[in-house]
């Protein structure tokens, strides 16, 4: 359930209209809701609260400091995979005793920035990160509190770009090999490893998976045990798919049953860590249409916004609907149309082939559950401004990135010395 509803044939966050928004704001722009943020957030805590468990929410999905510090007032942590991210999670207000760090190539500067800002747990994913971190907390005389990702070599059906616990994916330890890195980190100065973690991927919408790499996980605990190692904790990763179209994503509530079915006499606290579940539909990205073009095999409709704003629609074939802000009359046809953006490639569109009602230049449309992986993925492609992303709550709203524009990207750049003076215009403006 979001909060993007239609009131008098207007499509509104909360108890604002998008119209007005736009019009204050400019498009294109992404849009979140407070009431669903929480919602989302209270939800998932509900669905895992007969486990010792502790959400840290990933901040990936969306890194905005008012979105991190909206859930962190919860009582969400954070689930962090770079130097970047944790320093907007602590900026964001969450304590570093609930922030995990989770990555694949982490350097000794952001493994140091961790253990100095004390967060609870690093999880290693490969021997070397191992002897770095040993090294880096030995150095520092601290003791890094660690579980090693394992990957268990399930497939998690999903889009291959974001299956991870396939042997083949560069994510984690396999399995089979994880038993003698578990030994090797045990006789390592400087860490003190707690737990076994696992992600098989994102945007799952069956259980199975998760059944089959959680049993896999707790069976492993065991013979971690065996072998003399203290474990008392498991870091179940994120992946929780979402509705965008017509796909039926289990329920947090069904997969915390599974969990505790699974897990619940493992002996072990368990951490969470989802991003899409909590902020995918919590979010819309707006945009106006430019103009409506008849191709003899195509209509195009060519909006304001484009793949450098929401890459997941050309990236991973991904599918989002599209509204119109002004709801269109009942019974009116509905006609299949490309929605596109305004940059040079092919690759730029928003949707394909889409029935949609009748539009013209200077609607306005929302682009549904961007919220996640949107924003925190756009680029600057074809010198376009980042779009502002605006946070409703209620009738209030703020805008809580501004637009990146061209003048803010220009300020980045310099002239070399030999070429500066030779040109009749400077870095910072056109003008
Ligand atoms: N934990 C780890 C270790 C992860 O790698 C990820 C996501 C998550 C948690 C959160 O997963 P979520 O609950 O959001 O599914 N850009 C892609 C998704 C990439 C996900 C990467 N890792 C997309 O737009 O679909």
């Amino acid at each position: 359930m979001d909060h993007f509803q239609y009131i008098d044939g207007e499509l509104h966050a909360e108890e604002i209209p998008i119209g007005r928004l736009a019009a204050e704001v400019g498009t294109p722009f992404f849009c979140y809701s407070t009431a669903t943020l929480e919602r989302h957030y209270r939800v998932f805590a509900d669905a895992v609260s007969s486990l010792d468990a502790s959400v840290c929410y990933a901040v990936k999905a969306n890194s905005n400091i008012a979105v991190i510090a909206t859930l962190a007032r919860l009582g969400a942590g954070a689930d962090v995979v770079s130097g970047g991210e944790l320093t907007r999670a602590l900026a964001a207000g969450v304590a570093p005793s609930d922030i995990v760090f989770s990555g694949v190539g982490k350097t000794a500067e952001e493994l140091g920035a961790a253990l100095r800002a004390g967060v609870t747990r690093i999880n290693v994913e490969s021997e070397p990160e191992l002897d770095l971190l040993s090294g880096v907390a030995s150095s520092l005389g601290a003791t890094a509190e660690i579980s090693l990702r394992i990957n268990p070599d399930v497939d998690a059906r999903t889009h291959e770009k974001i299956t991870t616990g396939k042997s083949e994916n560069k994510f984690g330890i396999d399995i089979d090999l994880a038993r003698e890195v578990y030994r090797k980190a045990a006789g390592l100065p400087g860490l003190k490893v707690v737990g076994v973690a696992v992600h098989i991927g994102s945007q799952l919408v069956d259980l199975a998976p998760y059944r089959e790499a959680y049993g896999r996980t707790v069976e492993f605990v065991g013979i971690l045990r065996e072998d003399g190692h203290v474990i008392d904790h498991l870091d179940l990763g994120g992946g929780l798919g979402i509705t965008y179209g017509d796909e039926v994503a289990p329920s947090p509530a069904e997969y915390g049953a599974m969990v505790s079915e699974v897990v619940g006499n493992s002996g072990c606290s368990v951490t969470f860590e989802p991003g899409r579940v909590i902020t995918g539909n919590a979010g819309i990205l707006v945009s106006r249409v430019l103009f409506v073009k008849e191709g003899t095999a195509k209509r195009f409709c060519i909006v304001d916004g484009a793949m450098n704003d929401l890459i997941r629609p050309t990236l991973y074939n991904a599918h989002h609907e599209i509204v119109p802000v002004q709801a269109p009359r009942d019974g009116v046809s509905m006609s299949a149309m490309d929605i596109v953006g305004p940059i040079c490639e092919s690759g730029d569109y928003i949707a394909q082939d889409r029935d949609m009602p009748p539009v013209a230049a200077g609607d306005l449309l929302a682009v549904r559950s961007a919220g996640a992986y949107g924003a925190v993925m756009a680029s600057t492609y074809n010198t376009r401004p980042l779009a502002p992303e605006v946070l409703v709550s209620g009738a209030d709203y703020s805008v809580v990135r501004r637009r990146f524009d061209v003048d803010d990207q220009l300020g980045l750049e310099a002239f070399p010395e030999w070429l500066s003076g030779e040109l009749p215009i400077r870095a910072g403006g056109a003008g």
